[in-house]
């Protein structure tokens, strides 16, 4: 966070299936798993395209020792690679959630989300991609395409008293930075 690159409006992709994409998306994968995140924007590594990942699978963490303290009712997010994003809300519901981001680490901050979407746009290959998503998915898809209009989630807190660190908001809890 305060980085220009954050807050600008991403380019859209126009080569699809070429390896400047490949080593683009292999990057990005490398960065999200390294910082254990949910989802991860081209922008946030200083590429500024329209291309998002994201992906969880809360049970296969906690197998792993790795519980997610902050979403403990999220349901698995396919992992999907997005590029070119459209987000249509399917109705006035909003919801609000804890979130937290790699670019703002140590914050969370709760902020309000359109509970159902449907979301639009192309996998690595050039296939389109068409899908209704709700809840925590719907919450992963928006907070990243986000990123890509140079919007950062403590843009969208409306109640800034409910913004704070982590470790002070949540004590005890392990929390991770996405
Ligand atoms: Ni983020």
């Amino acid at each position: 966070m305060g980085d220009a690159r954050l807050l600008q409006r991403a380019e859209p992709v126009k080569d699809f299936g070429g390896d400047d994409l490949r080593a683009l998306l292999a990057d990005m994968r490398d960065t999200m798993q390294a910082l254990n995140g949910v989802g991860l924007a081209a922008p946030q590594i200083g590429v500024n395209l329209r291309v998002v990942i994201f992906g969880a699978q809360p049970l296969q963490q906690e197998h792993q020792g790795r519980p997610n303290p902050r979403y403990p009712d999220a349901e698995t997010v396919p992992e999907t690679v997005l590029i070119n994003p459209l987000i249509t809300p399917l109705d006035d519901k909003l919801e609000e959630a804890w979130e937290g981001c790699l670019s703002v680490p140590g914050l969370r901050g709760l902020v309000p989300r359109f509970q159902n979407i449907r979301y639009q746009g192309y996998d690595e290959y050039g296939a389109l991609l068409d899908r209704t998503a709700s809840g925590f998915h719907a919450r992963v898809v928006q907070h990243e395409c986000d990123h890509l209009n140079g919007i950062l989630y403590p843009a969208r807190i409306r109640d800034m008293t409910q913004f704070g660190y982590a470790e002070t908001l949540f004590p005890g809890c392990e929390m991770r930075d996405e």
